[in-house]
């Protein structure tokens, strides 16, 4: 295996998000996250990546503390934000801050329009409205579709209209790091494209750094400076993205690029051999 590990990783540079071995608890019982650790470096796009259910939401809401909400628990490690503990923050503490969670499935309010939607994200900070009226404007530039649908209540837009409503909303508080869950959920590919094309920018324009979950691990690597594998509340392979698109394994279990072409019963035996031997 090419990747390096996270211990590796770890000597260098400081990092903006650093979370130490967390284990997460739903219901008093129902075990989600299994020791999970994870790093983002000042400036990168950071991919979470796995399977339905394997713990990328449940660590996302570890860290923008939206867990209690859902009777989720972090009964053991650190979240630490600029080497700061935030893991017994509120919600708001840590949008202060300037960790903004975008949840799954694009909440926005359907009933307001794209523009009013866009304007709640700024609800934390008290400015005026010529710097309002400039910040919609510089996520207008950004995202040049939210402009010309300005004026249409959100509910009526497309899903891809909707994510970028989403991501907009967050731009509006100014953030430092955006928790990213699911961009590409339900999506067509283009659509998709785009919207992973703006969060580059938004990452290297106006510095902001993302850890992003996705299922879709084909695009995140694509996107991505690092990545993470995530199975079953643990954390199955890491290493810089680029490394983790070469990797065999990851060719072979997440993006389907397997040489042999259809499994056979016995190849799927193998499969699962090394899938043991990958967790
Ligand atoms: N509110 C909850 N109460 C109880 N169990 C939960 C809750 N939310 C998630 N879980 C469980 O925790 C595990 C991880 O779920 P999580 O939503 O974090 O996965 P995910 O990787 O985001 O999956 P998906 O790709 O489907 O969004 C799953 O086994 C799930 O059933
Ligand atoms: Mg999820």
């Amino acid at each position: 295996m090419t990747a390096t590990t996270h211990t590796e990783q770890k000597n260098g540079s400081p990092y903006l998000l650093s979370i130490n071995n967390i284990e997460v608890i739903y219901n008093h019982v129902i075990l989600a996250l299994k020791g999970v650790s994870l790093d983002v470096h000042e400036g990168n796009i950071v991919a979470l990546m796995g399977a339905n259910g394997a713990g990328k939401t449940t660590t996302l809401k570890a860290i923008s503390n939206l867990l209690r909400a859902e009777r989720g628990d972090v009964t053991k490690g650190s979240i630490e934000f600029r080497g700061e503990r935030v893991d017994a923050m509120t919600p708001d503490g840590l949008v202060k801050r300037g960790v903004i969670q975008v949840m799954e499935g694009r909440h926005c309010f359907g009933h307001l329009t794209v523009e009013e939607n866009l304007l709640t994200g700024a609800y934390t900070r008290s400015i005026s409205r010529a710097e309002l009226k400039n910040d919609l404007e510089r996520i207008y530039h950004y995202f040049p579709r939210l402009k010309t649908r300005r004026n249409s209540q959100a509910g009526y837009t497309s899903g891809g209209e909707q994510q970028m409503v989403a991501v907009g909303r967050a731009m509006m508080a100014r953030p430092t790091m955006i928790l990213l869950d699911e961009p590409s959920m339900g999506l067509a590919p283009q659509i998709v494209e785009e919207i992973f094309e703006i969060v580059k920018e938004l990452n290297q324009k106006e510095k902001v750094s993302f850890l992003l979950a996705e299922q879709n691990t084909m695009i995140a690597l694509r996107y991505s400076d690092y990545g993470y594998i995530i199975e079953n509340g643990r954390v199955v392979m890491d290493g810089p993205a680029k490394e983790l698109a070469d990797n065999e394994d990851v060719k072979e279990f997440y993006l389907g690029l397997a040489k042999e072409g259809r499994k056979s019963f016995r190849e799927v035996k193998h499969y699962r051999r090394r899938k043991r031997w990958l967790a």
